[in-house]
């Protein structure tokens, strides 16, 4: 009588890649999940694909010495994101490979886009997203997910990756993310939280809205993107299901950092039963209307699903 189901392939992983040889350092915020180096990421992502899982994000912690204010290393074809993006495609050609189109890990301001006088500039950000997207898809990116939240990037970023060559490399647009507080251990682990000033509020969004969820995300889809995504997800179900049901688009979300962070925190302390919510917690996503999930226990719930 179940009117919904979870699988491995709805679910994609994301992984933090650090910078160094041999490390697997673990996040202290996200217990369970590891900052890995380039050189131990094909395993990592053998693990992932043993568990059926379909695709993989990428997010990088950037030396601190190389973030500038100019954000110049988010283009650099040879940065951690490219060069991860380079290994899992050789080791693993049929594991799709997914990268934010944002400049915060490389942002010494910590932002997702350029910093003028104090103020984040949209349209001098959308061409540097631009560039970044290129050049992770000439290192093998399949899909680019802008997760700015500048205006127009979608559009921009579709017209960039047409103009290379890349019509094939599809956009998962970030097209409702809020401003939120559940970003945390996500900041932790990529070591963005250090160096934000301020906070996102001017192009993130205000988490009493949801008309507005609704024009971002038809604007998204007007400017190109294939998918749309809602983020943070168990704090946000309504957004999810109303972006369902209004569009019919491949609906995309995205469980948190502080989403993951709460129930293993819990867990840890023998509160809840750790099995039983990891799993309850994706269905409500599937319940929502979700066709894919963004989930740190992606692996975890392929395993518990196996188990029976
Ligand atoms: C960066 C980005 C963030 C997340 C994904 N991409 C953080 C932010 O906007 O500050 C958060 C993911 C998570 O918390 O798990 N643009």
């Amino acid at each position: 009588m179940a009117e919904n189901s979870l699988s491995p392939d709805d679910f994609i992983l994301p992984i933090f890649v650090g910078i160094g040889e041999g490390r697997r350092d673990a996040i202290a915020s996200m217990p369970g999940v590891d900052r890995i180096s380039v050189d131990l990421l094909d395993d990592a992502v053998g693990e992932a694909k043993e568990a059926g899982i379909p695709a993989v994000v990428i997010f990088p912690e950037v030396d601190p010495a190389t973030k500038t204010p100019d954000a110049r290393e988010a283009y650099n074809p040879d940065n951690l994101v490219c060069q991860s993006i380079r290994s899992i495609a050789k080791a693993h050609p049929d594991m799709g490979i997914i990268c934010d189109a944002a400049l915060d890990p490389f942002n010494s301001d910590g932002h997702d886009g350029l910093v003028v006088d104090g103020y984040v500039v949209n349209d001098e950000s959308v061409e540097l997203l631009c560039k970044q997207s290129v050049v992770q898809a000439e290192a093998g990116c399949h899909i680019i997910a802008p997760s700015d939240m500048m205006d127009g990037r979608v559009g921009a970023i579709r017209k960039a990756l047409d103009d290379t060559g890349f019509q094939d490399v599809g956009i998962m647009s970030y097209a409702a993310k809020y401003a939120s507080a559940f970003y945390g251990p996500f900041r932790d682990a990529i070591g963005s939280k250090a160096a934000l000033k301020g906070d996102k509020k001017t192009y993130q969004m205000d988490p009493a809205n949801i008309d507005e969820a609704l024009r971002q995300v038809a604007q998204d889809i007007d400017e190109g993107a294939d998918m749309v995504m809602v983020k943070p997800g168990m704090p946000y179900l309504d957004v999810v299901s109303r972006v369902k049901t209004e569009f019919g688009l491949p609906t995309i979300v995205y469980q948190v950092s502080g989403e993951y962070a709460m129930l293993k925190g819990a867990v840890q302390n023998g509160w809840l039963d750790n099995d039983k919510v990891v799993l309850e917690s994706l269905m409500a996503f599937k319940r929502a209307g979700a066709d894919a999930i963004l989930t740190y226990m992606a692996i975890e719930a392929c395993q518990l699903l196996k188990k029976g």
